[in-house]
């Protein structure tokens, strides 16, 4: 089966049907855009033909192209049966989108695709009482559209295996990454990326770091924002739905039980960017953290332990340190006292004078300790900035890290996605760094392992348990 010269029906021409329409038509196909709405498919053709021009103004695109992809979208005033493909993008509503195809399938061929852009609602239960249950597949875009390079293929329990296959090649050919998902929860991204702003409010509930500081030691990590300011961004109110959903979705799961910080900033109607104030104020955005300035002590003897790319970094900076190789610890040994690399113990619970540090992805910024500030200053001979946080266990980078390589084993685990896919949906879908099995290859997986059952132990809930994949 293929797609690949298909005739289009957008239906839907709000924010999502209208990319859609977009990309399809300058894929080269024929594409119908539907709104119930009077005039709004009219509207979002207009609309893209501004974008368009825009476009050419720039340089970016030829009036040839830009003139091709305009002619081939044909907004239409009624639903029509003349598509081999319809793209679905109503609004977020499981009856409302069951209508919908119920009257499609009156108009449609038997062998015609209909592919769902839901972001939340069961694949599976869209189909139900489908006359060909089999033709119904999630296509899910990102936002927006035209510039993100994901797409999520969804199959439901009934969805044909040739369908979802037929929808993943022609995703290619619009130029997108598809990956194939089961109908679970959250899919994939929203699923694996749950930990990212859970971690960070369970850190602002233990009254452990700023926001600010969050935000600039996960920023130093390599991810384009912090949580808190990617929360402010969405928006609380959207960001807590799908929390919620999620967590109701998985039958109450502690996991992904939705923070009470976060619920206070919906009830003050606090919901960021868009309201002018939400972990920050707008448009000033997040304060700047303060300079540090910490003198390095002098030291007499210094001996780097343990292996890995961080006790390389050490020895490299420190040639003349002696190397202790098989030690239990990863950092410096400075006179005695000891900057470790954290392993999920607290520094109140290591011998006086340590200081803990946080897992240090890039090569400079600012990077979470806790402990021995006098310990703690000789990060700076790593080009890091220290900032002293509490005494939490997993401290901020490494905890998060943990957690989405915890989430991404479970979701393969249970054949949510493989590997690849769990990789590429996160660095395409929300920009990560890398992907979470990228990082437990660059990490050690016993290590990660160790960190979450610390965590575990210290928590005592559900929310750390290790997945059974990385065990
Ligand atoms: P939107 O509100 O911008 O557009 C929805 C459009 O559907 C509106 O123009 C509305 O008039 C039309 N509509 C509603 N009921 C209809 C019906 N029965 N028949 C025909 N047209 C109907 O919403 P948006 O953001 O484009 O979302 C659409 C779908 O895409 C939803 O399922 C949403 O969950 C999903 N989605 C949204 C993303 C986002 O970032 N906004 C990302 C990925 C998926």
């Amino acid at each position: 089966m293929t797609l690949n010269d298909s005739r289009i029906l957008v239906v839907g021409a709000g924010l999502m049907g209208a990319g859609i329409a977009q990309v399809a038509a300058q894929a080269g196909h024929a594409v119908r855009l539907y709104d119930n709405r009077a005039g709004a498919a009219a509207a979002a053709r207009d609309k893209l033909a501004q974008t368009l021009d825009g476009l050419v103004a720039k340089g970016k695109l030829s009036a040839e192209a830009a003139a091709a992809t305009l002619a081939r979208i044909t907004p239409a005033d009624q639903l029509t049966g003349e598509a081999d493909l319809v793209v679905e993008a109503i609004v977020e509503n499981l009856e409302i989108k069951r209508a919908l195809f119920a009257e499609l399938e009156a108009l449609l061929p038997a062998e015609a695709v209909i592919a769902t852009n839901t972001s939340s609602i069961s694949v599976t239960a869209l189909a139900r009482g489908m006359q060909h249950p089999g033709r119904l597949v999630g296509m899910h875009f990102f936002n927006p559209v035209p510039l993100m390079k994901l797409v999520e293929v969804v199959s439901g329990l009934g969805t044909d295996p040739a369908v979802a296959q037929a929808v993943f090649e022609l995703a290619g050919r619009w130029g997108k990454t598809a990956v194939h998902a089961r109908s679970t929860p959250g899919f994939i991204v929203n699923r694996i990326a749950r930990p990212y702003y859970a971690e960070a409010l369970l850190l602002l509930q233990e009254r452990a770091a700023a926001p600010e500081l969050i935000d600039a030691c996960l920023r130093a990590a390599g991810f384009r924002m912090g949580p808190c300011e990617l929360m402010d961004l969405i928006g609380h109110d959207t960001n807590f739905a799908v929390t919620s959903s999620v967590f109701a979705a998985n039958f109450f799961d502690r996991r992904f039980t939705p923070s009470l910080v976060q619920q206070e900033l919906v009830d003050a109607g606090y919901f960021g960017r868009k309201s002018g104030r939400g972990f920050y104020r707008y448009p000033e955005g997040p304060p700047a953290l303060p300079p540090v300035d910490i003198a390095v002590p002098s030291a007499v003897r210094l001996a780097v332990h343990g292996r890995g790319a961080v006790a390389d970094r050490l020895f490299a900076a420190h040639p003349h340190a002696t190397r202790v190789l098989d030690s239990d610890w990863i950092g410096l040994d400075i006179d005695g006292r000891h900057l470790r690399l954290t392993d999920g113990q607290r520094a109140a619970e290591l011998p006086r004078g340590t200081a803990v540090f946080d897992l240090p992805l890039a090569s400079g910024g600012d990077i979470a300790y806790a402990g021995d500030t006098d310990t703690a200053a000789w990060l700076t001979t790593l080009g890091l900035v220290p900032r002293q946080v509490a005494d939490a266990p997993g401290l901020i980078v490494a905890r998060t890290i943990a957690m989405l390589i915890n989430e991404a084993a479970d979701a393969v685990q249970q054949g949510v996605c493989d590997e690849a896919g769990a990789d590429a949906a996160m660095k395409l879908g929300v920009n990560y760094p890398a992907g979470p099995f990228e990082w437990l290859a660059r990490w050690d997986r016993r290590a990660v392992v160790a960190l979450l059952d610390r965590l575990d132990q210290h928590h005592r809930g559900e929310r750390y348990r290790v997945s059974p994949y990385l065990k």
